[in-house]
């Protein structure tokens, strides 16, 4: 008698269960594969105008540490904030097709081997590509080759859940005062 009582209560808690939990919680969606999203591949090209010097500087230093042994003008751990011009080509008066927003980090304890940390939004402000941008998460080891790579690993708009990379050429460099002139070369998959 007993036993056959736990019986009935179980069955009835284990239909309780059933009845009482829904189908799908509210806080997600149904889950599909991924390949029923198109993803397309974009190539951009464009230059970076990383201006330190002059009144109106794009790129500011706003912290480095208190430390003396480490003469070099970007000593290890300092941080710059930059919101530099994305030109069409390398010229002063090519025409703007973005921004790039951000924080760079001096993140090399080696001064001879000089490498920054980039934390940045690339955003375009014209054609096709107007208010969308991509996200670069990424090591960018300057002083190691005229042509580095550096991770794509976000984006806005018409980048959405993009991921890529690109390859990052130095075209003018001041040693004097660190002005830079960037060129990029993106490959971005998208949605
Ligand atoms: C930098 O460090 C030196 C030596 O430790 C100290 O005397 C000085 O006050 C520090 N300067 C700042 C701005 O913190
Ligand atoms: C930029 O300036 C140069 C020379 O000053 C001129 O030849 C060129 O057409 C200009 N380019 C643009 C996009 O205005
Ligand atoms: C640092 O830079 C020096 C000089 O350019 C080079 O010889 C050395 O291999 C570099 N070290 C590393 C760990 O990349
Ligand atoms: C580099 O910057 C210094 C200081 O601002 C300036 O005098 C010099 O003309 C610049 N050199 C080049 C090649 O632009």
């Amino acid at each position: 008698m007993e036993r056959s009582r736990l019986m009935f209560g179980l069955a009835f808690t284990i239909l309780l269960t059933i009845v009482t939990t829904p189908s799908h919680c509210k806080y997600h969606s149904k889950t599909v594969p991924v390949d029923r999203l198109k993803e397309k591949v974009t190539q951009l090209h464009f230059y970076l105008f990383d201006i330190l010097s002059g009144t109106k500087p794009s790129a500011v230093e706003i912290a480095r540490p208190n430390v003396t042994t480490d003469k070099s003008a970007t000593p290890f751990g300092s941080l710059y904030a930059f919101d530099d011009h994305l030109r069409e080509g390398p010229e002063t008066n090519s025409s703007i097709v973005g921004n790039a927003k951000g924080l760079y980090l001096s993140a090399s304890q080696d001064p001879a081997n000089f490498t920054i940390v980039m934390y940045a939004d690339f955003g375009f402000t014209t054609g096709k590509f107007k208010g969308s941008s991509f996200g670069v998460f990424s090591r960018n080891p300057v002083a190691e080759s005229p042509e580095r790579e550096v991770a794509v690993v976000g984006g806005r708009g018409k980048f959405r859940l993009a991921r890529g990379f690109a390859r990052v050429k130095t075209h003018y460099f001041n040693a004097t005062n660190g002005d830079a002139i960037l060129e990029y070369k993106a490959t971005i998959i998208h949605h």
